[in-house]
């Protein structure tokens, strides 16, 4: 198991370049099967949970190769259709299956994902949303084994406690397409990769409408062809290295970072003290002491990003004043909490929020990752925190963070990755 030894202190400056979300890049590498010819997905980040979708594609019968970052599927051999327990427990993405062999052949068998570190993540709004649309749903033994002889479009409402699922929607989205007359989908989550989505079906030749809003109207069609598209650059990935470059008041340019799709978060730096200016190579981003704390509520999109919050805790840990960080979407996600406490923030939480009081400064730890963006979290304390820090289980990482190290290092960041 490989970690991160990170001499923390330095001032990040210079560049670092974004690669394709991961987010927006997963639901279109299996949305590919819906047809029978190639389609070609251009700006695929090289991480752990891609070339995971990639071998979910494999198992299926699909020739899929990543070349750089191009990705080349040809789905005509496409003729199996179960998920596997081995593949899918890795990442709950893989859950996307489900809706896009229904979509295919009217038929799946996939693997239940299992419960994450990150809290309670069900997918009954993805079994309602494939039910509304005729498919017939068993769990045995672990597995959700659905099948539809015809799929018939359908009005659903895919809210559930703690708002639009992004999950639900790509799943009935790509069941939808395929089905007989016009699905509805009411509070449909508006988040970026559901345009990415959208858009690539519709290159497929699917009918979809209202896409990025809670509203969406899905024609289906009988037949989809296959599509070329590029991927957006990745959001949280952008936002982690913003977030990077304030925590060591740094000047840096996230080449490719698109403003418009993190507003909240940009708004949110700068009401911490940032300088911020968007060119036509990217975001510039610096910061000086001092800064302001600030009060911050996750929530779906356009909101601030659940998946940004660990990483503004790690900034704000030293940001003097009282912070409070409030998480409505995965109530439970505060691993990182205890982490960064072991460096010396000083950080309570209260039922859904942490309430973080500014300290003069992190002491370098032995840390360990116990999710992805916590994990990213504990890299930014680390890059701001005086001396060593050790982070190990960094697996997390790497299934959302092409080339970390590599790709702060080039910024001036003193941090290297050996194996265990
Ligand atoms: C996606 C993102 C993840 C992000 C999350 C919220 C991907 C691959 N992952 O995850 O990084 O943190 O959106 O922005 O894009 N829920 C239910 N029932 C369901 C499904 C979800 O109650 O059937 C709840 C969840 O427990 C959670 C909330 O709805 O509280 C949002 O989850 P959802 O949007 O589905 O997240 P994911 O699609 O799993």
């Amino acid at each position: 198991m490989d970690k991160f030894i990170i001499n923390g202190g330095k001032r990040l400056e210079g560049e670092i370049t974004i690669s394709g979300s991961k987010n927006a890049a997963l639901p279109l590498v299996i949305a590919s099967i819906l047809s029978d010819e190639i389609s070609v997905i251009k700006n695929v980040p090289n991480l752990a949970d891609i070339r995971s979708m990639i071998l979910i594609l494999e198992v299926l019968g699909t020739d899929a190769r990543l070349e750089g970052s191009t990705l080349n599927i040809d789905p005509i051999k496409c003729d199996k259709y179960e998920a596997p327990y081995d593949l899918v427990r890795k990442m709950r993405a893989s859950v996307y299956a489900l809706g896009a062999l229904l979509g295919r052949c009217g038929k799946a068998r996939v693997s239940f994902p299992g419960g994450c570190v990150i809290g309670p993540r069900p997918i009954d709004l993805h079994l309602m949303g494939l039910e509304k649309l005729g498919a017939k749903i068993e769990i045995e033994h672990g597995y959700i084994i659905a099948s539809a002889d015809k799929l018939v479009g359908a009005d659903m409402l895919l809210r559930g406690p703690n708002g639009p699922s992004v999950g639900a929607t790509v799943n009935v989205m790509m069941a939808a397409v395929k089905a007989e007359g016009v699905t509805t989908i009411r509070e449909a989550s508006c988040e970026p990769q559901i345009i990415e989505l959208a858009g690539f079906l519709k290159d497929m030749g699917a009918q979809i409408e209202g896409e990025g809003t809670p509203l969406m109207k899905i024609q289906g069609v009988k037949e989809l062809h296959g599509a070329n598209h590029s991927v957006i650059p990745d959001r949280i990935e952008a936002a982690t290295y913003m977030i990077a470059a304030v925590s060591t008041r740094g000047n840096v340019l996230i080449k490719k970072a698109k403003a418009s799709l993190m507003e909240s978060v940009i708004d949110k730096l700068r009401e911490i003290g940032a300088n911020i200016a968007e060119g036509s190579d990217g975001i510039r981003i610096s910061a000086e002491n001092p800064l302001k704390p600030v009060d911050v509520r996750t929530s779906p999109y356009p909101g601030f990003p659940t998946d940004v919050q660990s990483q503004i805790m790690a900034l704000m840990t030293t940001v003097e004043g009282i912070s409070v960080i409030t998480e409505t979407v995965h109530p439970e996600r505060f691993m990182h909490v205890s982490e960064l406490n072991r460096m010396g923030a000083d950080i309570k939480i209260e039922g859904q929020s942490a309430v973080v009081k500014g300290v003069d400064y992190l002491s370098g730890a032995p840390v360990m990752a116990s999710e992805l963006r916590g994990g990213a979290g504990l890299v930014i304390a680390g890059l701001g925190a005086d001396n060593q820090t050790v982070i190990s289980r960094i697996y997390h990482v790497d299934r959302g963070y092409e080339h970390m190290e590599q790709k702060l290092a080039g910024a001036g960041a003193d941090i290297v990755r050996v194996s265990e």
